[in-house]
């Protein structure tokens, strides 16, 4: 068996996010300012870089790999490093290749990730109405999410929707995407908004802690303890009259870091190790260092006896800048 990488607090990490490009073709408002300075190409890890990196966690332990951006799919060649990852499931090294998207690309994508051996992909999605998602997203494209979700599930994908809880702009119609998902089979998951990184609006404003929204459907859904479990902070109940789930991500109002499992790497190979913290270890330059990995295992040791405790995420009121600095698409979430 594989070793494994266990923090300070006898938590395993056995979950790697890798953001595979700090772009995207969309800029939601409560994500991305609207004009946002990218990375030089150079400082971007290659694909075969990505693949290096993320093979060394897979043979440290590592069971899941989540791709994310940015857009993952909007990085050039992403099916090559897909596929190439995806030995890792062949050998069962790895239990679980998957992807956070915002479904620009699927239409095109979905059959060929689906037999690179994807079997689930969370899709970011916070409105269902075309000219809000259009204000939300700014340069997205509605129907080629919508052509996209569609193409995912006709390739046999499970489906995840996140949609961010946005106070005076979505909450009108968490019900109308309850039914949009459960009709379709498909889990929707609500997401507490994170102070993080600069963004053209008060965050304050956008806050809509999810106890709220949990009492506030309550009035009108049965809500039912599930003990569905992803390995992901969200917590899930299931509708009585759906027989469906619906996920809470409450990094606001209720903790879940004792039970956190992962670490997430930025396109130019710096390891975070908690999203919530500044603390970072750079990956780059042992990867860069030398063609064995012996470096690059022994950083990555270290950096995981550094693991903190949990986020410090405030929502500030006095002074209003975000807990931490770099925006969400530096680490994909
Ligand atoms: P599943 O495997 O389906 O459970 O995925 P997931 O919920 O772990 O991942 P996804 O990419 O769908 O993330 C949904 C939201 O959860 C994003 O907004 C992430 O930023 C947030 N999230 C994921 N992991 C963490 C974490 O460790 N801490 C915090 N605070 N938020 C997280
Ligand atoms: N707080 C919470 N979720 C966020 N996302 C982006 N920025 C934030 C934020 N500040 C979400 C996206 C996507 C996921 C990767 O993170 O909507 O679902
Ligand atoms: Fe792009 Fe996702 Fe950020 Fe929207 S939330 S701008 S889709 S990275």
């Amino acid at each position: 068996s594989s070793p494994s990488l266990i923090d300070p607090f006898g938590r395993t990490v056995s979950y790697l996010r890798v953001s595979v490009t700090d772009r995207c073709d969309f800029r939601c408002f409560y994500c991305m300012a609207e004009n946002m300075h990218f990375l030089p190409k150079k400082e971007v890890l290659s694909l075969e870089e990505l693949d290096r990196l993320c093979t060394a966690f897979v043979d440290q332990g590592v069971k899941r790999l989540r791709l994310t951006g940015g857009e993952p799919l909007v990085r050039k060649g992403i099916l090559t490093l897909i596929s190439s990852l995806s030995r890792h499931l062949d050998s069962s090294k790895l239990d679980e290749l998957t992807l956070t998207t915002n479904g620009s690309q699927l239409k095109q994508m979905a059959g060929d990730l689906a037999s690179m051996g994807v079997k689930r992909i969370n899709v970011s999605l916070d409105s269902l109405r075309e000219d809000r998602f259009q204000e939300i997203t700014r340069w997205g494209r509605f129907k080629q999410v919508m052509d996209g979700i569609e193409a995912a599930l006709a390739a046999g994908i499970k489906l995840k929707l996140n949609a961010v809880a946005l106070k005076g702009v979505n909450e009108d119609e968490f019900d109308d995407m309850i039914r949009f998902c459960h009709q379709r089979g498909m889990d929707l998951t609500f997401i507490e908004t994170m102070p993080m990184g600069d963004i053209d609006h008060d965050r304050l404003d956008l806050y809509l802690p999810l106890s709220q929204l949990k009492q506030d459907l309550a009035e009108r859904w049965t809500l039912e303890p599930s003990t569905h479990k992803t390995g992901g902070p969200a917590s899930y109940m299931t509708l009585a009259q759906t027989g469906g789930r619906i996920g809470f991500i409450t990094p606001m109002t209720h903790n879940f870091c004792e039970s956190c499992n992962r670490v997430r790497v930025t396109c130019t190979g710096t390891l975070y190790m908690c999203l919530g913290q500044d603390d970072a270890t750079d990956l780059r330059a042992p990867l860069r260092a030398s063609e064995s990995n012996d470096l690059l295992n022994q950083a990555i040791r270290e950096a995981i006896t550094r693991k903190p405790k949990g986020h410090d995420f405030v929502i500030d009121r006095d002074n209003n800048r975000p807990s931490i600095g770099r925006h969400m698409s530096v680490t994909g979430g």
